[in-house]
């Protein structure tokens, strides 16, 4: 009896979690009864009741931030200055610099500030931004161990996509920031960002699910929250997606 309410808990928090992650049903995949009979003749540790944040916990890794790389985004910050590089910085409000920790071993980077991020100067914090930050906490993370850039740093006038010329002006600066945060893995957030940082002009709805290489660090390409907005059904691609980067931090 003991067993059984254990089992009732441990679904319980499995829905919940699923809940809180804002789906509303579960990816039940159909399993034929031969799959069955060969799966349960394995000796297989998934049978063990694992809770969600069982999982998570063993995938988080985090590491302190070295003064040298706080000073470095700080200098990078200051270079870039009040920036009239593109014409982007015509309606903008606020540069969207970046924010998180400076050795986070996760950096997610999306495509531009909207709205909200331009009014506060700070990424991710409209409601894209609470999915993302969801997200980063159903991977294990606080949102402020992981560090969140943008392709570009100003808003684009009515949120259309930032223009090839504005990206091209735009880029040294994610780069740097990449290449002093230095993570283990980076996940691009939607079309521009991956295609921006890998380089092609393959659909996102083909790149994403499986890893690249960003200047030798693994890249996972997923959909962008504001799509994920409209199209909820996704979540679950993304949460894959996700899994495989936890999997992929508990390797390094
Ligand atoms: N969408 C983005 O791509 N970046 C943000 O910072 C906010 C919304």
């Amino acid at each position: 009896m003991g067993r059984t309410v254990n089992i009732a808990e441990d679904i319980k928090a499995v829905l919940h979690f699923y809940q809180s992650l804002g789906f509303d049903r579960l990816p039940i995949k159909t399993v034929t009864s031969k799959e069955l009979r060969v799966t349960s003749k394995k000796k297989n540790k998934s049978f063990e009741p694992r809770t969600p944040n069982s999982e998570l916990s063993s995938s988080r890794v985090t590491r302190h931030a070295s003064r040298d790389k706080e000073a470095a985004l700080a200098a990078l910050r200051e270079e870039i200055g009040d920036c009239q590089r593109c014409k982007l910085s015509k309606g903008r409000k606020n540069i969207v610099f970046g924010e998180g920790n400076p050795g986070a071993v996760l950096m997610f980077i999306g495509e531009a500030p909207g709205r909200e991020e331009d009014i506060q100067a700070r990424p991710f914090v409209g409601d894209a931004g609470k999915l993302l930050t969801r997200l980063i906490e159903k991977m294990g993370f606080k949102r402020e161990e992981v560090y969140i850039g943008n392709i570009v740093k100003c808003r684009p006038p009515q949120n259309r996509e930032p223009e090839e010329d504005e990206i091209r002006t735009c880029l040294p600066f994610i780069q740097r920031q990449v290449e002093i945060i230095s993570p283990k893995v980076i996940v691009s957030l939607g079309r521009i960002s991956a295609q921006t940082l890998i380089g092609t002009k393959t659909p996102i709805s083909r790149l994403r699910g499986g890893f690249y290489e960003y200047k030798g660090i693994p890249l996972m390409p997923t959909f962008h929250p504001a799509y994920l907005l409209r199209n909820p059904k996704d979540k679950w691609l993304v949460w894959e997606d996700a899994q495989r980067v936890m999997e992929r931090l508990k390797d390094k």
